[in-house]
């Protein structure tokens, strides 16, 4: 019984690291799941499945029928999800009870922000807050320009092959891979590795062991990198925090910090950059606004946050104590997820589309509370350079082929390939 349990218990650890890939691998765990709590990973197109609309207006909380009594709630309401992440006292983000229980080491543990609770959170937050912010910000600004503009490059000299160009290979990997290396303060001459190391690790075929292995592989190099800005701090982030917090800090922390903020800012910010090129390309209204004026481009990436809501699940939430929430009675201990594209769809009719042009509405696309995203400017700032320019660069610019897919049962929506011709 506890084994089956653990087992469980580890699969739900595992899908909620958003490692878990699922190139539709028959995998015994994930069939261990009811297709309940499949709903809000799954897609048809660019939309989540009809179901989970109609789930959310009949039970915008739904327990979830897992096996071994084991209890866990979906919450899909716009309003439900912001009392759930925005009660960090009585629902917990505390991952660490898991580790060494049901499979997962240490070494595997994520760390960062996104699974610690106060008081830790509140102190590494308040250190790393200031390196997303004001001025740290506008001076990343010419350096991500200078790299979005050296993929566009990289895409036609990549097209002069006459062969269409993967835009995720070429464009939405790179540009936020390379742009955590210049916040890291990553040295030049490590960067192959780096952009290495964070594409292995989000590399499908790994599956979860292989992608647990490059966890691993890339914590050590991310130690490695922290002792050496300890012994001489840099420009970059890791090199302030030394300096300014190196004695209230451990390495272990910094090390978990920035694998954070890669495993936060890789993949979710690569995956925005794929699909919102797909939908800009689907409508070229918003193109041409794109590419003639420059003020139309921040209500384009606040819809494009909302419609896509790549990050598709919150990181899971363990209730300390019983508590209502949308009518229904958590009890402790409680696992509850909650379905931001759920919730980023609730409310007026038509949200269901993309329309830039749309009274705009705070959307959850960044999460709520005190683990809404800290990368949030930073993303925003990338995807505001990014487009635009690409439509400018190559106007022609259009999908390559029809067939287009998605990933399944992802925690972060995205596509793999994006081949696209230049023109
Ligand atoms: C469009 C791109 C991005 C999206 C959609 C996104 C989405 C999210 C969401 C939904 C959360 C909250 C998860 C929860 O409450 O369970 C989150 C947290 C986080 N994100 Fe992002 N993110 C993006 C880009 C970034 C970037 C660029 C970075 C940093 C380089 C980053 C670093 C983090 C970190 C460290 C957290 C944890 C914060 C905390 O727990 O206090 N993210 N992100």
């Amino acid at each position: 019984m506890r084994g089956a349990r653990g087992r469980i218990v580890n699969l739900l650890a595992r899908l909620v690291m958003w490692r878990r890939r699922g190139k539709g691998s028959p995998d015994a765990l994930l069939s261990m799941l009811p297709d309940s709590a499949l709903v809000p990973l799954q897609r048809d197109g660019l939309d989540p499945v009809a179901d989970l609309g109609e789930l959310r207006s009949r039970e915008p909380v739904s327990q979830l029928k897992l096996p071994l009594g084991l209890r866990a709630w979906l919450v899909t309401g716009y309003a439900e999800s912001r009392a759930v992440l925005g009660a960090a006292t009585t629902f917990s983000s505390d991952f660490s009870h898991l580790v060494g229980t049901v499979g997962i080491t240490a070494d595997q543990n994520p760390g960062g922000l996104g699974f610690t609770d106060p008081p830790d959170h509140t102190r590494l937050r308040k250190m790393l807050t200031p390196e997303f912010t004001g001025h740290r910000l506008r001076r990343l600004a010419p350096r991500i320009d200078a790299i979005v503009d050296g993929q566009l490059d990289e895409m036609a000299e990549a097209a002069r092959s006459g062969d269409p160009v993967d835009l995720v290979q070429r464009f939405a990997l790179p540009i936020p891979s390379l742009a955590i290396c210049e916040l890291l303060g990553v040295p030049y001459e490590d960067r192959t590795d780096f952009q290495r190391l964070s594409t292995t690790r989000f590399d499908l075929l790994g599956g979860v062991g292989g992608t647990l292995g490059a966890i691993s592989e890339s914590m050590t190099y991310l130690r490695d990198m922290v002792k050496r800005q300890r012994a001489e701090p840099g420009d970059g982030m890791l090199g302030m925090l030394v300096k300014d917090h190196g004695d209230d800090i451990t390495d272990e922390e910094l090390a978990g910090l920035a694998d954070g903020l890669l495993t936060g800012g890789l993949e979710t910010t690569a995956s925005m950059l794929a699909l919102g090129a797909i939908v800009l390309l689907q409508h070229p209204e918003t193109r041409t606004a794109l590419i003639e004026r420059d003020d139309a481009i921040d209500p384009v990436v606040e819809e494009l946050l909302r419609y896509l809501t790549v990050v598709q699940v919150a990181f899971p939430r363990f209730a300390t104590e019983d508590v209502e929430v949308g009518g229904q009675k958590i009890l402790t201990g409680d696992i509850v997820l909650s379905s931001l594209s759920g919730a980023n769809r609730d409310g007026v009719p038509g949200l269901e589309g993309f329309d830039p042009t749309r009274a705009s509405r705070p959307h959850l696309a960044f999460g709520y509370g005190i683990h809404r995203c800290v990368g949030a400017e930073l993303a925003r700032m990338e995807l505001r350079t990014a487009y635009p320019k690409l439509l400018r660069r190559f106007p022609a610019i259009a999908l390559a082929t029809d067939d287009l897919t998605y990933r399944k049962l992802s925690f972060v929506f995205g596509t793999d390939a994006l081949p696209v011709t230049l023109g």
